[in-house]
């Protein structure tokens, strides 16, 4: 972990309520699958995002406002300063992927599958990505995803755009490996649809972000694990949910 400040350099609206956020300053290129978590002006606690992409020096970050932290950030011009604990996160194994992986990904659960992608192709492996949203007007990053040279697929709960459902109705037939990000509801309907090992990341609300809380906390066979430090990734056997 590292604190630093970056400045902005893009913030553009994605959608009517997703936006993308491109920051640079001194930073590690980050692993798939971990986050940052930025100070904000006024709020106590700061703002866990994952990393959609990055390199040495530069961070991008997709973020979807909904409340006082995620208004404020929309507001932020480029030019900007914030302060920024980085290289948070266990990040995706991606020694497990297999042949021919598959990613899921739900609403914001969307962006930390990008960098995911984005290695996993660079690894010369077929990445085949399932993307879930609730309408047409929150698909975001298909594109990105397509560019990658994944095969990709998009769900949407009203059937407004591509197929009707949930990624759980779009699993193909065959695949090696899985990792999955989205809300509660879909990581557990992925966890019973799923037939090969995977991942799942996290996105729970956090409250302190460093390990003293406890607040994160999530159950496992081996004991409780805090999703900011022994997480947000863990693995499909590791899980036990609460019912
Ligand atoms: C490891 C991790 C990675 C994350 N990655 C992303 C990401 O890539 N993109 C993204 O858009 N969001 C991500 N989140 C969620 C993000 O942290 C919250 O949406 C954000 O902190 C909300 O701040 P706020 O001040 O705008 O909302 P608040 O004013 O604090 O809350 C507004 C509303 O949002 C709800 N809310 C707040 N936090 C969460 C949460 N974590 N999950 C579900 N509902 C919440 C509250 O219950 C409330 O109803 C991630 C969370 C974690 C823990
Ligand atoms: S947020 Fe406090 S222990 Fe994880």
């Amino acid at each position: 972990m590292k604190e630093t400040n970056l400045r902005v350099v893009d913030n553009t609206p994605l959608t009517e309520s997703v936006w993308r956020m491109t920051l640079e300053g001194e930073l590690e290129p980050p692993r798939p699958g971990q986050f940052v978590n930025l100070r904000l002006e006024g709020l106590f606690l700061r703002r866990p995002i994952s990393v959609y992409d990055g390199d040495q020096g530069r961070l991008t970050i997709v973020y979807k406002m909904v409340g006082t932290g995620t208004r404020q950030m929309t507001a932020l011009q480029p030019g900007t300063e914030l302060n920024v604990l980085t290289g948070l996160g266990n990040g995706y194994d991606l020694s497990k992927a297999g042949d021919n992986p598959l990613l899921l990904g739900g609403g914001v659960g969307v962006p930390p599958l990008y960098l995911l992608a984005r290695k996993l192709r660079e690894a010369g492996k077929p990445v085949t990505a399932v993307l879930g949203f609730n309408s047409a007007t929150e698909v975001f990053a298909e594109e990105a995803f397509r560019d990658l040279g994944c095969g990709v697929t998009v769900t949407t709960a009203d059937g407004s755009y591509g197929a009707k459902g949930f990624v759980t109705d779009a699993l193909p037939e065959n695949y090696s490996y899985f990792y999955t990000c989205g809300p509660e509801p879909m990581l557990r309907a992925v966890y019973r649809a799923t037939k090969t090992g995977g991942q799942f990341s996290f996105e729970e609300r956090m409250g302190c972000g460093f390990g003293a809380c406890m607040g994160c906390s999530c159950k496992t066979i081996t004991g409780f694990k805090r999703i900011c430090r022994e997480g947000p990734v863990l693995e499909k056997e590791e899980i036990l949910w609460d019912d």
